[in-house]
């Protein structure tokens, strides 16, 4: 057969550091954003047809920009089930709403704006009340508590991560770490913390999701991810170590800049 009626190149395997969980690899950004919003799309469009909705819970950061503003621009997203999907957040700064460090701003300006989410399906963390956290682990159960036993979970997280192996707003050694049982929203502030203060959602919450996307890419981050798959870091040290689904999937999204050499 002619090599030009072929009608694509297959690309070849790249390496996958050994990570808990799958591992998704592509070389470059834009490859792995086909790829999560691929995911995304599939995870939508499954809940909606059982559920009638779509829980989904996003975090700030700078890696994971380009993805949102590709959710609202990519003609594949199209069919997206916006008007059923309820938008959460994994971590928030306490600070005031007007303050560029504030997750929301990036998530509702890139998103909210410009999607078809109806206004009572975000969710906003309340980091300036004195029981946000309460509030918020309130507010999450009450718009899930409907659901079957079992499925009262949030559908998709996407966490990104630190160089220091945090997660959310989930710091090494941090008192967030230890979360009393049935806790599933804290504040995280004190030793540990990067400043500001902190709400996250605590590992109960994120390891009880049907979906937990982990998005990682740029050379800043190879020697972390390295540090990782090389293996025997507790939580506390290496608090991603704590991200273990209970009954869903844990899917790593490295690009080739993220990868240390080799797997
Ligand atoms: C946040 C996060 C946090 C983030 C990592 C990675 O609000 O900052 O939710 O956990 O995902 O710090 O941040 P970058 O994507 O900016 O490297």
């Amino acid at each position: 057969m002619h090599p030009m009626s072929e009608p694509y190149e297959i690309a070849p395997e790249l390496p996958k550091p050994r990570l808990p969980g799958e591992v998704v690899v592509r070389e470059e950004v834009a490859d792995l954003i086909d790829a999560i919003t691929a995911d995304l799309l599939v995870q939508a469009k499954a809940c909606v047809r059982s559920f009638g909705d779509f829980h989904l819970a996003l975090s700030g950061g700078s890696t994971p920009e380009p993805l949102y503003r590709r959710l609202m621009y990519d003609p594949r997203m199209r069919g997206f089930p916006w008007k059923k999907t309820h938008l959460w957040q994994v971590d928030e700064r306490c600070v005031h709403e007007d303050d560029d460090l504030r997750n929301w701003t990036m998530i509702a300006g890139l998103l909210l704006e410009h999607s078809d989410i109806p206004p009572e399906q975000a969710h906003p963390m309340p980091v300036l009340e004195a029981d946000g956290d309460e509030r918020y682990e309130q507010e999450l159960r009450e718009a899930l508590e409907w659901r079957e036993k079992g499925h009262d979970r949030l559908d998709y997280v996407l966490l990104g991560m630190g160089t220091d192996l945090h997660t959310a707003s989930l710091f090494p050694g941090s008192m967030a770490l230890d979360a009393r049982a049935g806790r599933l929203v804290v504040f995280n502030d004190g030793p540990g913390v990067v400043p500001p203060k902190r709400m996250t959602l605590t590992f109960e919450m994120l390891n009880a999701s049907r979906f937990l996307g982990v998005m990682v890419t740029g050379e800043g981050k190879r020697e972390a991810v390295a540090r990782l798959a090389r293996g025997g870091l507790d939580t506390a040290s290496a608090p991603v170590r704590g991200v273990q689904p209970v009954g869903g999937v844990l899917r790593w999204y490295l690009d080739g800049g993220a990868c240390p050499a080799g797997g």
